[in-house]
């Protein structure tokens, strides 16, 4: 039994598991994998804070950028407390040992992304995820958090609307345990890896902790807004950083020549590029002007990937490049506390839905979202454990873990009648067919139809290893069962939007309307079938009350 306990190892849940832990909570955290498996160390290019190192700025003119970049569903709040505290949270990691390059000034240096009036990334050459996150994961280390790696999450103990712990494998001998605790925060990161062969992500980005808390009962806020990264490597999909084109480099055809402005926001320059692969022109990233000794020593992992995929050196070769799927802005409905509507229960980073990003994240936000709503659910999570009494949970541990074991040794024990690997990859071609830069209501109608032929199949799912010992194919399987979960909740979110907004782009409704300038939230009913509706986001409600107010009405 612990205070808190988080789930993900990511910056948003090492930043979680550090506050509690540092507010005076014992904590533990699990995660499926080691962390540096997780899509934050992938994380390239910068985290964004108005520290004015190159350029005067402000966390205002940060606040507006962003909101811009959110096309009309960013929330002002939660926007205003993420530019507020980014400064701050900078210094921090920076103190915690990020070790950020510098500027010529000995300032901490920093870059333009795509919609950003200025330069405004902090960056550790185009590794800067990685450096976050092993400067959080040690500090977390020397704060006594107790790490536990290699525990997948298969449910939330909930007793009258309350968190009281999880039920998890443990992936070492495939047996499954409850962990209790007097709150829980999630942080298991977002669903970009469902989209198998065309994402930046690690495939293990499928949305478990975000499918976890919809079958416990808790909306879905925007599952439809998927980020597609403009620089994805041409057949892999791995991310090329934005740092490539800030730092100089063009987007070009094969002969050269340049066709859009490179820092556009993503959801822009995706678009551009995706209309160009459609009708036939290959495009690539032409970084060649910026020479070798710079390449490798402000962009080593751009020059890595390029060798190891494509067998090329971007100091003397064009670099083809596609639209890959980089992150994904829906998830868990939370309050500007974190706080998701089960008590004690709390989500932060790319798994939650705090209103942040909007429709479409602005570059270099991600990593700062997850450590400043990491640390603002981890001291909350804290808070509540303070005041929380302790429930036993030995009945409601002991059922579920039978329930759950059960399902468990089936997967392993039955009769394998499908390859997960194939069924993985047929999920990612056809969601980037149906559900990618462009959509429209047939292709959307295919999507979710496909989502749910899959889920026909499931039952024909199991190991072909029967090893318990940490077994891959185990936690592959149940990866692709919540994958395809999430699929068809991002599927029939984007049917019913019918609007173009932000990263959501529909051929058959290519403007934004009024009338959906709304969050989604998707909600799964007592007989299983899922609901949507759109509801006021809370900064027009805000709006709308102001002027109600100022006149009177
Ligand atoms: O392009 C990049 O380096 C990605 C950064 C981000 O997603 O914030």
């Amino acid at each position: 039994m612990f205070d808190v306990l988080v789930v993900g190892a990511g910056l948003g849940g090492l930043s979680a598991a550090l506050k509690a832990r540092e507010s005076g909570a014992s904590v533990a955290l699990i995660s499926k994998n080691a962390p540096f498996r997780s899509n934050s160390s992938m994380a390239s290019g910068g985290i964004n804070a108005a520290l004015g190192s190159i350029e005067s700025d402000s966390p205002s003119l940060h606040a507006i950028d962003t909101l811009k970049s959110g096309a009309g569903l960013g929330e002002i709040e939660t926007v205003k407390i993420l530019c507020e505290a980014a400064p701050s949270i900078a210094l921090e990691l920076d103190a915690l040992g990020a070790g950020f390059n510098r500027a010529e000034n000995g300032k901490i240096a920093q870059r333009s992304f795509g919609g950003s009036g200025k330069k405004r990334a902090c960056y550790v050459q185009d590794r800067t995820g990685a450096a976050l996150a092993q400067a959080a994961l040690k500090a977390c280390n020397e704060s006594g958090v107790k790490m536990l790696h290699g525990y997948f999450l298969l449910k939330l103990l909930i007793e009258n609307n309350r968190v009281v712990g999880v039920c998890a494998l443990k992936n070492a001998n495939s047996e499954v345990l409850a962990i209790g605790a007097k709150s829980v925060a999630l942080a298991g990161g977002g669903y970009a890896g469902i989209y198998c062969g065309h994402t930046t992500n690690p495939l293990s980005s499928n949305g478990d902790t975000i499918a976890v808390a919809f079958r416990a009962g808790l909306r879905l806020v925007n599952m439809e807004f998927v980020q597609f990264h403009p620089t994805g490597l041409l057949g892999s999909g791995e991310l090329v950083s934005e740092a490539a084109r800030s730092e100089g480099g063009f987007l070009t055809f094969e002969n050269g020549e340049r066709f859009t402005d490179e820092m556009q926001t993503r959801d822009k320059l995706s678009r551009a590029i995706e209309r160009e692969t459609q009708s036939g022109r290959k495009v690539y990233i032409d970084a060649r002007r910026l020479g070798k000794a710079f390449l490798e020593s402000r962009l080593p992992n751009f020059c890595k990937a390029a060798a190891a995929k494509l067998g090329l050196d971007p100091s003397t070769d064009l670099i083809p490049i596609a639209p890959s799927a980089h992150y994904t802005m829906g998830g868990i409905e939370v309050d500007k506390s974190a706080r998701t509507a089960i008590k004690g229960l709390f989500a932060c980073g790319e798994c939650a839905y705090n209103g942040v990003h909007g429709a479409n994240r602005m570059g270099g936000n991600s990593l700062l979202e997850a450590a400043v709503f990491g640390k603002i659910a981890g001291e909350n999570a804290a808070v509540f454990a303070k005041k929380a009494k302790a429930i036993a949970i030995d009945k409601i541990a002991q059922d579920t873990i039978a329930i759950e074991q059960k399902k468990i040794d089936r997967v392993i024990e039955g009769e394998s009648r499908f390859n997960i690997n194939a069924l993985q990859k047929s999920l990612g071609k056809k969601l980037i067919a149906k559900l990618g830069v462009f959509r429209d209501a047939n292709g959307l109608k295919d999507a979710l139809e496909y989502a749910e032929y899959l889920q026909t199949l499931v039952g024909g799912l199991a190991c072909v290893d029967k090893s318990r010992s940490n077994n891959v194919e185990l936690t592959m399987i149940l990866e692709f069962l919540n994958a395809l979960e999430i699929a068809e909740v991002s599927a029939l979110a984007a049917l019913r939007r019918k609007e173009s907004r932000g990263a959501h782009f529909r051929e058959d409704y290519p403007l934004s309307s009024d009338r959906f300038q709304k969050n989604s939230y998707v909600s799964r009913k007592s007989d299983g079938f899922y609901s949507v509706e759109f509801l006021q986001t809370r900064s027009l409600a805000w709006y709308i009350d102001k002027l109600r107010r100022a006149l009177s009405v």
